[in-house]
């Protein structure tokens, strides 16, 4: 009994040893007890191709902080809050996973050929503060849960093939400083509830079938700098409450269906404008001189129109 007791403590110290010393080197003990780690062989496994072999270094023999695109918390030890594979050619779906990385501030996966649609479960990503997927072929809508992401600043969703409306949530989220939607295939109508988003300095659904009118609400976009909105089907006039958005540098409605004059106050309020492309509207009257006392303005073409007056064709300082 006696005997039976003392060999089984030695065996227990000894088990005790073994795992003290020879599991922690082999790392695999760390990765399954993490959540980081297994969501990241998820999104791994939902990958098709990595003709490059980027990930080669995604496996359980190194630590998954050392893996390549992964960025740890400087202090809490083994949580992922950067993933960022950009330009690695990667193809495949973005595994829903993904949310249960729930210290992720940043998720750069553009310029790869990830398909399908943007998992509806990144919105429980509440650090979330930057999203860019542009450059891929995702499709499907935007998920409306992205609201949920309450940090996310900035939201890159060019270059894909997503469809359907601008959902309704992305004007609740107040803390958005870029949106950009341009090169899909959405429809429907630009959103006024957009003139909730008061921190946005950039504002790009270009390049997608856009209807409706140009909401005058926009004018409330005090911060707004770049506004890309060439290339849709947009039509009505230019809204006079754009000259509001004094902060505005560019403003690009090339290729739309706009008619109309263009307002006076442009002219005498975009202080901060340097670039102005209304090419290939229905535009007409004459070009409003107060155009010429923009002092930042290098670019202006208003070409393909049936304006009346000087700088017809494109004029560059
Ligand atoms: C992780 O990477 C760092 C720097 O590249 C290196 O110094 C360290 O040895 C690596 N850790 C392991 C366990 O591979
Ligand atoms: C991780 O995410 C998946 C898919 O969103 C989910 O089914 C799973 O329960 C999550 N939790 C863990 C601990 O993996
Ligand atoms: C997103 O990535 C693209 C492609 O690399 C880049 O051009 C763009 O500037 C990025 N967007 C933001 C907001 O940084
Ligand atoms: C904006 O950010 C602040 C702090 O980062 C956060 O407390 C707030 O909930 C966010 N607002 C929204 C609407 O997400
Ligand atoms: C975009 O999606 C549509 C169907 O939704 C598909 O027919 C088309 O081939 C896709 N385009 C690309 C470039 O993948
Ligand atoms: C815009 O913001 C106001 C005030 O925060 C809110 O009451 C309203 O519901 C928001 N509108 C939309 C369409 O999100
Ligand atoms: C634009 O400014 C004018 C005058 O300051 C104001 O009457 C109008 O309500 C503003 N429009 C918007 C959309 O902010
Ligand atoms: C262009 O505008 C004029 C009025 O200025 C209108 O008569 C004409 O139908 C419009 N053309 C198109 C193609 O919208
Ligand atoms: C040009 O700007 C000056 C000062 O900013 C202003 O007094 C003047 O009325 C403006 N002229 C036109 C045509 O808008």
């Amino acid at each position: 009994m006696a005997y039976n007791l003392k060999n089984c403590v030695t065996a227990m110290i000894g088990c005790f040893l073994f795992i003290l010393l020879v599991l922690p080197s082999s790392y695999a003990f760390l990765c399954e007890e993490s959540t980081d780690c297994h969501a990241l062989l998820k999104f791994k496994e939902g990958l098709r191709s990595d003709p490059k072999g980027h990930l080669q270094t995604w496996n359980k023999a190194n630590p998954f902080c050392n893996w390549t695109g992964i960025t740890c918390h400087p202090h809490l030890q083994n949580r992922v809050v950067d993933l960022e594979l950009i330009d690695m050619d990667l193809r495949g779906g973005i595994s829903p996973f993904i949310s249960n990385i729930s210290l992720l501030t940043t998720l750069s996966l553009q310029g790869n050929r990830f398909y399908g649609k943007i998992p509806s479960s990144l919105g429980g990503l509440s650090e979330l503060a930057f999203l860019n997927v542009s450059k891929n072929n995702l499709e499907g809508n935007i998920p409306g849960s992205l609201h949920g992401c309450q940090s996310l600043k900035v939201v890159d969703l060019n270059y894909n093939n997503l469809s359907g409306i601008i959902p309704k949530e992305l004007s609740w989220m107040k803390n958005l400083t870029y949106l950009c939607l341009s090169q899909n295939r959405l429809t429907g109508v630009l959103p006024s509830s957009l003139s909730n988003l008061t921190e946005l300095t950039q504002l790009e659904p270009a390049v997608n079938y856009f209807t409706g009118k140009i909401p005058p609400q926009l004018g409330a976009l005090r911060k707004l700098e770049i506004l890309y909105l060439h290339r849709n089907f947009l039509e009505g006039s230019v809204p006079t409450a754009i000259s509001n958005c004094t902060a505005l540098r560019e403003i690009s409605l090339t290729g739309n269906l706009l008619s109309g004059e263009i307002p006076l106050e442009l002219g005498a309020k975009l202080q901060n404008l340097q670039k102005l492309y209304m090419i290939d509207n229905n535009l007409s009257g004459k070009i409003p001189v107060t155009l010429s006392n923009l002092s930042q303005l290098t670019l202006l073409d208003l070409s393909l129109n049936n304006l009346e007056g000087k700088f017809l064709q494109s004029w560059e300082c």
